[in-house]
């Protein structure tokens, strides 16, 4: 069985062990590493993985290893585990969930011929419906790249891509989770705003969000010609679309992507241009 750690157990360090552990990985090969105790014992608590303070014992002998420290963190991180992941009896794998990071700054900080890895994940990992895009360092084989595609796949659906599209990638899933959020936040204070109780706007905003992306994910039809059916002509939806259509819906996306792309490409530069990526607190 392989085993795991999992530097940072945090947002995304969590939604992973949640994913594993649920998707069939065995809670005593999974480590998990924080600097505070107490975060690594509830962790312990909910998933029966085995938890560390120090991160170095963390990932003596494990197969792989998964950064979700801050991007800011993990050139740091990644540099003190160095010599541990030299001294393992067997290639240990690097795999950063980090936000911007390119993989030039992590292989720079551990030894030539190590495998890395870099991941864009989101946080509906956390129900096994996240979606993972990878990218595979210069050292990294197929079969090591598989292997990181195979374990992500218990946590949801995985996708290999060029590491110049991590930027775009970021944008389109590592922080849409929170547009999608917001969407759902924004219908049910206007059905609170049409005097409907909250609970109730809740139910019926979070259900229908949810029917819809069933039904993009499991039929045959793309979102386009889902919303043209359910337009009917001079009825109540295309009065509704309409009216998003004139409140800029579309300009908001174009803009919301492109800035959480730029972002994520300042991050890159900053790592590249120090150990740390300065003070920003950003995913
Ligand atoms: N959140 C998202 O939706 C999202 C989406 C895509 C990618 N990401 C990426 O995922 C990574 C983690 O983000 P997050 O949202 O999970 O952050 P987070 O909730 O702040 O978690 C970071 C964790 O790292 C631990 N940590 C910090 N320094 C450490 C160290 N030196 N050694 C060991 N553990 C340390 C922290 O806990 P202690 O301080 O208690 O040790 C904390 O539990 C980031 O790089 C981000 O870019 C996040």
């Amino acid at each position: 069985m392989t085993k795991i750690a999992v530097i940072g157990g945090g947002k995304i360090g969590e939604a992973l062990i949640a994913g594993l552990v649920s998707g069939g990985v065995s809670a005593k090969d999974v480590h998990v590493s924080n600097r505070r105790a107490e975060r690594g014992g509830e962790l312990t608590e909910e998933y029966g993985i085995v938890d560390f303070t120090d991160n170095r014992q963390a990932i003596d002998g494990v197969d792989v290893v998964f950064l979700c420290v801050k991007p800011k963190d993990t050139t740091a991180v990644l540099a003190e585990l160095s010599d541990t992941i030299d001294n393992n009896a067997e290639d240990t794998t690097v795999i950063s969930m980090a936000a911007g990071v390119p993989l030039k700054s992590l292989e720079d900080v551990v030894s030539a011929g190590t495998p890395v890895v870099r991941v864009m994940p989101n946080t509906p990992m956390l129900v096994g419906r996240g979606m993972c895009a990878v990218s595979g360092g210069r050292f990294v084989s197929d079969a090591q790249l598989e292997q990181v595609c195979d374990l992500l796949d218990t946590v949801g659906d995985v996708v290999v891509v060029e590491e110049n599209q991590m930027d775009a990638v970021t944008a389109m899933s590592g922080s849409s989770p929170a547009y999608l959020f917001l969407v759902a936040e924004a219908m049910i204070d206007g059905g609170v705003n049409l005097g409907l109780p909250r609970d109730l706007a809740s139910r019926l905003a979070v259900s229908t969000l949810t029917g819809a992306a069933h039904m993009m994910l499991e039929g045959d039809l793309g979102p386009s010609e889902l919303r043209a059916n359910v337009c009917s002509p001079g009825g109540t939806t295309i009065a509704a679309v309409r009216a998003l259509e004139e409140s800029g819906i579309r300009a908001a996306f174009y803009r919301a992507t492109q800035v959480c792309a730029q972002r994520s490409a300042e991050i890159g530069r900053m790592s590249a241009g120090s150990a740390g990526a300065g003070d920003d607190d950003e995913d």
